[in-house]
């Protein structure tokens, strides 16, 4: 069956589950930020994610409030996106649930970011975080969501969400949720630890040298950099030269996704250079551009009230695209509704 035409839609959301990293800032919102104004733009916080491992419950609500505001101070727009948290919109987990029931075990077993967080205890986890990738396809297809801007360790979700679709579509022989398109691209797709070149800079690894946090001050920006793993080689005049070092190859990327270039520009401005040139050059940038957004975040989280009104406003547009689809999910599974 050929596609119909699905009006282009973005969504992607971004789980309130420990600080905002560089990583979260340059591989999803500064694209996110970056969309906006070229189609519609629905972004999430996607607190019912968050508690598929434990989250204090004192916490949670101040977490989601601060990956809201750093989306705001980052450029996003409440008037132009759609600005909200997943739990406000209960038709995210209803239609969670019916795909629970079109995805395969088969299918979740294959997700590679379970095992890597499970690790040897599976047993021992939520069943949350096992079926979470399904939770997930419903967050995009209740917006009938064309487009999917997120970093590497995503895509293997956003293809499983367009399994989905595809099954619930040949299931019921209709032709109503969109295969989305994961978008994936610039240098900043995948973040590396500061302290190990070939681990992710992750929210939740054991020492905060390894990333850059959103909320970091000048001072501790400059420090980690200083101090960041490299190499004793100076810069190659190519990419290919720092095929075997992941530690040179992270700073070059996250130099070029601070400043707009590509690796490969940046790798030609920098050839010949050693650290003592490269390190100071990457931090100046780096301070530049995230001290005024952890600015803008403290000045925002003064006035949680201010959020939390942005939070439910963009609830309420968000349930004016979500409510009619997830009836007229209901409506092709067959659900009665008097
Ligand atoms: P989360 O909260 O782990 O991460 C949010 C976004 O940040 C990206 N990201 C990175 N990009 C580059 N380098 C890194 N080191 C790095 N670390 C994180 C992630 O790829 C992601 O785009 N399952 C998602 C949240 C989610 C979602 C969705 C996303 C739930 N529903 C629907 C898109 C659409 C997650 O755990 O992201």
């Amino acid at each position: 069956m050929t596609q119909t035409q699905f009006t282009p839609r973005v969504f992607s959301g971004i789980k309130p589950s420990g600080g905002l990293t560089l990583g979260n800032y340059l591989g999803a919102i500064k694209r996110f930020v970056g969309m906006q104004g070229q189609m519609e733009c629905v972004y999430c916080v996607v607190d019912l994610h968050a508690i598929t491992v434990w989250q204090d419950p004192r916490e949670l609500a101040n977490m989601t409030r601060e990956v809201a505001a750093g989306y705001l101070a980052a450029g996003l727009d409440p008037t132009q996106s759609i600005l909200f948290n997943q739990s406000q919109v209960s038709a995210h987990a209803e239609l969670g649930w019916i795909f629970n029931c079109v995805a395969r075990v088969g299918w979740m077993n294959r997700m590679t970011q379970f095992k890597d967080k499970a690790g040897a205890n599976a047993e021992k986890q939520s069943l949350g975080l096992y079926a979470y990738p399904s939770l997930m396809a419903a967050d995009i297809l209740l917006y009938h969501a064309t487009h999917v801007p997120v970093g590497d360790d995503q895509k293997q979700h956003v293809e499983l969400t367009r399994d989905i679709a595809a099954k619930f579509n040949h299931d019921f022989g209709v032709d109503f949720f969109p295969l989305t398109t994961p978008v994936i691209e610039g240098p900043a797709m995948r973040i590396m630890n500061l302290r190990d070149g070939t681990k992710k800079m992750s929210k939740s690894g054991d020492s905060d040298m390894e990333r850059i946090n959103m909320t970091d001050d000048a001072d501790k920006i400059a420090k980690k950099f200083k101090k960041a793993k490299t190499d004793p080689e100076p810069l190659p005049d190519t990419l290919d030269g720092l095929k075997d070092r992941p530690e040179a190859r992270n700073l070059i990327d996250i130099y070029a996704a601070l400043n707009d270039a590509t690796a490969e520009a940046t790798i030609a401005e920098y050839a010949g250079a050693g650290w003592g040139k490269f390190k100071p050059a990457l931090a100046d940038l780096a301070v530049a551009k995230l001290a005024p957004i952890a600015d803008e975040m403290a000045r925002l989280m003064a006035d949680p009230a201010e959020i939390d009104r942005i939070l439910g406003a963009g609830s309420e547009k968000a349930r004016e695209i979500a409510d009619p689809i997830l009836r007229q999910t209901y409506d092709i599974v067959g659900m009665l509704r008097s």
